[in-house]
């Protein structure tokens, strides 16, 4: 037997076919077995009914007689030829025993076949069949052809085992016929209702688990309007909906190849504008000596950017490494780079106090800003007027840093309003990528900040960013230097 017949049988034992199988035929037994039990009861009740019957006419014959006498002969013949040992008619309080065998006729049990009770009748006939001796009985019925009130015979037990043996040994040869083709009959119609279609679900799932981005793999679903039908659809949706996620994960991950490569070429090639611009500061015109260390800072934090970028080779920002940074001047180093963005007329007010100290990364919160006064900028640019600015200012509340950046722009598209802080989810202006503010809001949160649109309006957008200080997670209070901070 190869490896594929076995799994079959295997699949049969095991399977769903194997217990469909095993539940029918069980269900389709103990159906016959309900069926059995009172068909035999009725069996034994019409069996004594027919002797009740002979009875009663051997009674009337033995009456007919000349003088109601009966020689021993006509009488054994009589009684023999009805099966029964005696019999007795009622008619009114009158009792009359009609015939009777020579021999004793002390019966065992008396059977009252008038009540007509159902449960007692199978519980006996099931007795009867079990006896490992024979018994004499006695029946009471209404006789047939009402030659009385009731009629009373004795007859033996054993011939009426015997025949209802051989009834239930033809009854059970006929169940176990009708149980196999009706479980066949059942089980064929539940395999192909049931077992083949769920067979066809768990096959294509593996399948398709081998190898989900295979469009061919996908179900196909059947027109059945029932749960199977149902799961049949929802698969396919489901299987649909995933391959959709592969492809988008598959894009990304080509993305973020892209900005790598893309990285590391550009880390060399402002690798050598860096190498230039150190000889920059070797020239002596003071506007190159003002400008020559902004230029060489922001070269030496664009390189490192791009090598951590590199290095973790996905969109993932590093873990802030946090100091205690003074806002006013890492507004100044912002403001000293968007000065060449924004030219003379666009205002750039630095109002952070010089006590103010954020517990931040530097890096990163010199990016947060940057992006925060580009979009101001930006923002103002579209409707530039004689006052226009950009103001930052900081405050405290307890451990928690506040800085406001603030704008005299036109205020935010109201399209834009809802999803601003998500990634690509805002193109509203030109030549801009929709990540500034995804990026900077993640930053924020890697500090356990928010950010958030405190007001916009046709007079300007104020952002709110809030950053807290760490807490002593040993001591579960705030550190110390926020104390310092706040005088
Ligand atoms: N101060 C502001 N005033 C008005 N609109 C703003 C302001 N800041 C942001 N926005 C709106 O929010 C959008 C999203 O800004 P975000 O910085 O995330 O992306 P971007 O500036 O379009 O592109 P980039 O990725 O280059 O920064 C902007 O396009 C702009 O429409
Ligand atoms: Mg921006």
């Amino acid at each position: 037997m190869n490896q594929k017949t076995t799994s079959k049988w295997f699949n049969l034992l095991t399977g769903l076919s194997g217990k469909v199988l095993a539940l029918t035929i069980i269900f389709v037994m103990l159906g016959e077995v309900l069926i059995f039990l009172p068909s035999i009861a009725n069996f034994r009740i019409q069996w004594l009914k027919t002797h009740v019957a002979q009875a009663e006419i051997a009674a009337l014959a033995a009456e007919a007689a000349p003088g109601q006498i009966v020689d021993d002969d006509l009488r054994s013949t009589i009684l023999k030829g009805a099966g029964v040992e005696a019999v007795s008619l009622s008619r009114g309080d009158k009792r009359k025993l009609v015939l009777r065998n020579n021999t004793d006729t002390m019966v065992d049990e008396t059977f009252d076949l008038r009540s007509g009770n159902y449960f007692p009748t199978v519980m006996e006939a099931f007795s009867v069949m079990f006896l490992s001796h024979d018994r004499l009985i006695g029946v009471i019925d209404k006789p047939p052809a009402m030659s009385g009130d009731y009629i009373e015979i004795a007859l033996h037990e054993w011939p009426m085992r015997d025949a209802m043996l051989a009834y239930g040994l033809r009854i059970l040869v006929l169940s176990i016929v009708l149980s196999l083709i009706v479980a066949a009959l059942i089980f064929a119609a539940l395999n192909r209702v049931l077992v083949k279609p769920m067979q066809r679900l768990s096959t294509n799932m593996m399948q398709f688990g081998d190898m989900p981005e295979d469009r061919k793999r996908v179900i196909a679903p059947t027109r059945r309007s029932d749960e199977i039908g149902i799961a049949e659809r929802e698969l396919e949706s489901m299987q649909r909906q995933l391959q959709g996620m592969l492809q988008q994960k598959g894009h990304l991950a080509a993305l973020g190849l892209a900005v790598s490569k893309v990285s590391h070429d550009l880390r060399n090639m402002l690798t050598s504008a860096q190498l230039i611009s150190d000889r920059l500061g070797e020239v002596k015109d003071p506007t190159v000596q003002r400008f020559a260390p902004k230029l060489i800072s922001s070269l030496d934090r664009a390189i490192n950017f791009l090598n951590q970028t590199i290095t973790y080779g996905r969109a993932q920002e590093l873990p802030p490494r946090r100091e205690r940074v003074c806002l006013h001047d890492a507004v100044e180093e912002v403001f000293d780079t968007a000065k060449l963005l924004g030219g003379d007329d666009i205002q750039l007010i630095n109002e952070a106090h010089h006590s103010l100290h954020v517990d931040a990364d530097r890096e990163q919160l010199i990016r947060i800003l940057t992006n925060l006064t580009r979009n101001a900028i930006q923002a103002i640019e579209t409707r530039k007027g004689p006052n226009s600015a950009v103001r930052i200012s900081g405050d405290r509340e307890g451990a928690l840093a506040l800085i406001y950046v603030a704008d005299t722009g036109p205020g935010i598209p109201p399209a834009v309003r809802n999803k601003m802080f998500e990634a690509f989810q805002t193109a509203a202006r030109a030549g801009g990528t929709g990540l500034g503010l995804a990026i900077s809001a993640e930053l924020l949160e890697a500090h356990g900040g928010k950010i958030s649109v405190s007001s916009s309006d046709e007079q300007g957008t104020v952002f709110e960013i809030s950053i807290p200080d760490r807490v002593d997670t040993e001591k579960g209070r705030v550190l110390p230097f926020s104390k310092v901070a706040k005088n």
